[in-house]
Formats: structure tokens, C-alpha cells, sequence
């Protein structure tokens, strides 16, 4: 085996804080290497320190060879290194072969653009892949999958040898993350070293060949895929065993809090009717375009319906618009948190007021010690790792960042709390904490819709699931049916897709 990375003794402090305290990391030529460990343990801040944008306090990077101790993001670049970044910093008014093949052209130094080079710069990499893409396409009309394949053919054109994917499939559906993974695994096959950083541990356990994991800024291990298994691994990580209780509903009670009936919005859903009682934990669960995400838009009033109604604790509404939904106890924990939860420029303690601003400013004056009370509540219900309330949010750690946004939208105590997809990025012991507070908020009277691509979220929390296809409702389970041993090859079953690997764990040692 051929080392092409070389992580020797690395230390990185924030302000004083140490988050990776002398980590080590050996990646071979042709390795898909993944990095797991919980939110906020340094998985981000290490491939930062090898991409050159951090810089060690202690300790060296060897790269093909060349020892650095102070490694900038050019020397990075040059030495094969290319990260996709989560919001993949592409140009959104350049076609998808400009954004592959621009940079390659300009470190050529080619004054004028030969737009032939590009079209041919950019067909050569989309073979590499070996994936079909509209080349001409501007990149604000790409999908997401689209706009992160673009990503890796333009890292290919920069001849990448160490190809970093920070949570590559947090955005992607369950058809996308599979044909990610074929890419990441002919890359290999073509001699390509990955660095490949999920919390969902299918994924790490299809793709890996070595993992790593890191607790609290500290490496604890190696391991070859086949010595493990996602039980043992899990408790590397978190250093306890992790379970996820089941949800039970325990209510007499069954008048309706929200009654959907017949809802449909011309393209996106059709038909649509469920209802949630008091302590529901209703999930809706299908593919891509089967619209979840739009029926939870239109419910929050952020999409016009075109046709049914919807009754609040058994009066008609209409809900035109956000405020509407709110004044009726609806909270919506949208999709894309990052452009429509957070204020990543201020701190946590006033990201969490802003839901309840009015609230607590009695004559309009905020009351700041309210204010500090509610983000040390959110910060100990949902074990969010920041050094204090007072810290920018942009400093935390995505998972940390996505907590508090459930924390501000906990704190308008809905009695209807919609929530789409929430714990994407969120690590699995921090998972197993917030089922816990849904189950909590549930047994209280509170009713969820829970969004979710996870049959194992699905059917740790909910006690209704309706399964969408293309805009209606296809299939509903009721408790009964999600209790049978089967129920998650049923539902796979009934989505139309396939899990990503068997179910039967990898042998342990
Ligand atoms: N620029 C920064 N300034 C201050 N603190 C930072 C900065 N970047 C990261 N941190 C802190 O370093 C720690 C490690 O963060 P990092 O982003 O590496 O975690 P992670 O393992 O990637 O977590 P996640 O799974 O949530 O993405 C966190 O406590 C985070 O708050
Ligand atoms: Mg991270």
C-alpha cells in the first residue's frame, strides 16, 4: 500500500479550545477512507487543516512525499488535494461545462476561452464519472445532485488525487446517494483516494475500505471495514451503546388537532388527506418528487393550494400566509435550514429569541435574562457543544448549528409541529436525544408530521406513516402494521427503493 496522505501529530485550538489534540492519519492511494465520529468533534476541522485551509498549531502533513508544516490551500491544490464543499462553491450563472472546466483553462494562464476547450474539458470528465449531465445547463437550474457532480468533474479537471467529501449526501435522496457512491467507488477503482465524512453509517459501511474515528478532538482508532459493525462502531463513537426507543401513543383522546382534506396544489400533490390527533407522530415518507417538502410548504402557508381545506382543532382555516399557520400553533422546521433557519452571523442565544421575540419583549423592550434562559434550555435539552450562549453561530459545527434551529422552533410551542427532514447531519447518539424530546413534547399533547428519507427514523418515532408517490398518498401503515418485524423491507418496498446494503451486519473479529 501506497500512502499518499500523511497526518502526523496534528493539534488545532479555536480561542484557546482544542478541538483535535494530536491526531494522526494515514491515506492510501486508491482508499476510500471515511472519518466518522459526533457532531462537533473535529471531522471538519481535520480535512480543513489537510485542504490548507486551517493551519496546525502542531504537527505536519505529508503529502505525496512533501512534509508541510504550514500548508497553504494553493500547496493543497497542486498536490492533488480537492474538497466538495456543502454548498459546492460553484458560479450560478455559468453552465455546468464553464464551472467544470474555467479553472483548469485560467491556471493554463489562456487569455482568451476557447469555448471548444471547455465543452471538451468538460465532456472529458462527465466520462470519467461516467454520468450523462446537460452540459449547457446554467448551474441555478441544476438539482443539487447535479451541481455536486458538477463539483467532482471540476476537481477532476484540477487532476484531484485526494478527493474530500464532507457529508456529500445530506442533501441528496435516497436514488442520489447511490449513484454518489457507484461514482466514489469507480474514482477509486481509477487509482483516486477519498476522504469521505457521513454521519450515516449505510453509507460509511458501503463504500469504506478503512474508518476512523474521532471523539472529542481525539482519534480513537483504524478499522478495516470488515473487522466492524455498525453496533461496535457506534459505540466508538459515542462511547455507550445507542438505542432508539420506540414511540408509543398513549392517548384516549382522538378529536383531531389538524384535519387535511383533499389538499392539491397543481404539480406538486394531489388529493392529500390525513389527520393528526393529540400525540401523533405522523410520518410522511417517498422519493424525490413524491412532495413531501411542498405539502409541508403549503401547510405553512408558504405555497398557495389550489384546492381543499384544513381544520384546526376543528375550525376551517385558511392559511395564506406564515402567520397565519403560526397564530394556529403550526411550526414548520423547513428543509434547507441553512438559507431558512438560522442567522448564521449572530449569536445562539439570539437566534433562539427570534421565533419568540415579541414574547419576551414586554413593551417592546426584550428581556435579555429571558432570552439567556431560553438558549441555555435549548443548549442543555439538545446537548449542543458550543462554548457558550454568546457563541456566532457560524462557529458551531453543522450538526450543532442544525440543534439550535430546532431548539427556536420548539420554543413557539406549537401544537402542530411540521418538521421536514430533522436530523439530517445530526450524529446518531445526538439523534437518539432528540427523538427522545420529540417523544417527550408527543406525550404532551404536541402532534408531529415527520419528513424523513430514514426508514429507522421513520419507525422509531412515528405511530402513522403515510407513503407518498408522485404528489399522493399511496399506502398508509398504522401502528399496528409498523410493529411487525417486517415493516422496514415493507417500507422500502412501498417507496420503490432499495436499501444500500443487505441487512445482515458485517461479520465482526
Ligand atoms: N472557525 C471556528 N472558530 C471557532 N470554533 C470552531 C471553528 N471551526 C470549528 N470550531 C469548533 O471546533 C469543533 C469541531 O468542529 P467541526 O466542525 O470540526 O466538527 P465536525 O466533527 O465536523 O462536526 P459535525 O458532524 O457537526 O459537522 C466544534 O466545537 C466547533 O464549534
Ligand atoms: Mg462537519
Amino acid at each position: 500500500m501506497e500512502p499518499i496522505l500523511n497526518v502526523k501529530n496534528i493539534t488545532k485550538a479555536f480561542s484557546g479550545v482544542r478541538v483535535l489534540k494530536n491526531v494522526s492519519l494515514t491515506v492510501n492511494r486508491g482508499e476510500i477512507h471515511c472519518l466518522v465520529g459526533e457532531n462537533g468533534c473535529g471531522k471538519s476541522t481535520l480535512v480543513k487543516c489537510v485542504s490548507g485551509v486551517y493551519t496546525p498549531d502542531e504537527g505536519e502533513i505529508v503529502l505525496n512525499g512533501q512534509r508541510f508544516t504550514k500548508l497553504t490551500t494553493q500547496q493543497a491544490i497542486q498536490n492533488g488535494v480537492q474538497v466538495i464543499y456543502q454548498d459546492m462553491s460553484l458560479f450560478r450563472h455559468m453552465s455546468v461545462a464553464e464551472n467544470i472546466a474555467i479553472e483548469k483553462i485560467r491556471a493554463k494562464g489562456a487569455r482568451l476561452i476557447n469555448w471548444k476547450d471547455v465543452a471538451g474539458i468538460a465532456a472529458e470528465q462527465t466520462r470519467k464519472i461516467n454520468v450523462k449531465i446537460d452540459l449547457e445547463k446554467e448551474i441555478f437550474e441544476c438539482p443539487i445532485a447535479i451541481r455536486q457532480l458538477t463539483a467532482i468533474c471540476r476537481a477532476l479537471a484540477h487532476d484531484a488525487k485526494i478527493l474530500v467529501m464532507d457529508e456529500p449526501t445530506t442533501a441528496l435522496t435516497k436514488n442520489e446517494v447511490s449513484q454518489l457512491l457507484t461514482i466514489v467507488q469507480e474514482l477509486k477503482s481509477q487509482g483516486m483516494s477519498i476522504i469521505f465524512i457521513s454521519h450515516k453509517l449505510d453509507e460509511v459501511f458501503s463504500v469504506a475500505d478503512v474508518i476512523t474515528v474521532i471523539r472529542n478532538g481525539e482519534k480513537i482508532g483504524d478499522y478495516n471495514r470488515a473487522e466492524i459493525n455498525e453496533k461496535r462502531l457506534s459505540e466508538l463513537m459515542t462511547g455507550r451503546e445507542i438505542d432508539y426507543p420506540r414511540y408509543r401513543r398513549d392517548f384516549t383522546e382522538n378529536t383531531p388537532l389538524l384535519e387535511v382534506k383533499g389538499l392539491s396544489r397543481k404539480g406538486h400533490f394531489n388529493d392529500i388527506s390525513f389527520t393528526l390527533r393529540k400525540g401523533d407522530i405522523v410520518g410522511m415518507i417517498g422519493l424525490l418528487g413524491s412532495g413531501r417538502s411542498e405539502i409541508a410548504m403549503s401547510l405553512f402557508g408558504l405555497n398557495p393550494i389550489d384546492s381543499g381545506e384544513i381544520f384546526v382543532s376543528g375550525e376551517k382555516v385558511s392559511i395564506a400566509a406564515p402567520q397565519d399557520a403560526k397564530r394556529r400553533g403550526i411550526a414548520l422546521l423547513p428543509e434547507d435550514r441553512f438559507r431558512e433557519g438560522l442567522f448564521t452571523d449572530l449569536k445562539i442565544k439570539e437566534n433562539v429569541s427570534s421565533t419568540v421575540i415579541d414574547e419576551i419583549s414586554p413593551r417592546g423592550c426584550l428581556d435579555f435574562s429571558e432570552e439567556d434562559r431560553l438558549a441555555e434550555k435549548c443548549i442543555e435539552t439538545f446537548k449542543v457543544r458550543a462554548p457558550s450562549r454568546e457563541t456566532v453561530v457560524r462557529s458551531l459545527s453543522g450538526g450543532n448549528q442544525q440543534k439550535i434551529v430546532i431548539g427556536k422552533w420548539v420554543e413557539t410551542k406549537p401544537n402542530i409541529f411540521i418538521m421536514d427532514s430533522p436530523t439530517v447531519g445530526i450524529d446518531i447518539g445526538s439523534k437518539a436525544e432528540i427523538y427522545e424530546q420529540i417523544h417527550n413534547f408527543a406525550k404532551n399533547g404536541m402532534a408531529f408530521l415527520l419528513i424523513s428519507d430514514e426508514v429507522e427514523e421513520i419507525l422509531a418515532n412515528c405511530n402513522r406513516v403515510l407513503i407518498l408517490e408522485k404528489g399522493r398518498i399511496k399506502t398508509i401503515l398504522e401502528a399496528q402494521d409498523l410493529r411487525q418485524p417486517d415493516a422496514k423491507k415493507l417500507i422500502l418496498e412501498e417507496i420503490g427503493s432499495r436499501d444500500l446494503q443487505p441487512d445482515t451486519e458485517p461479520s465482526t473479529k
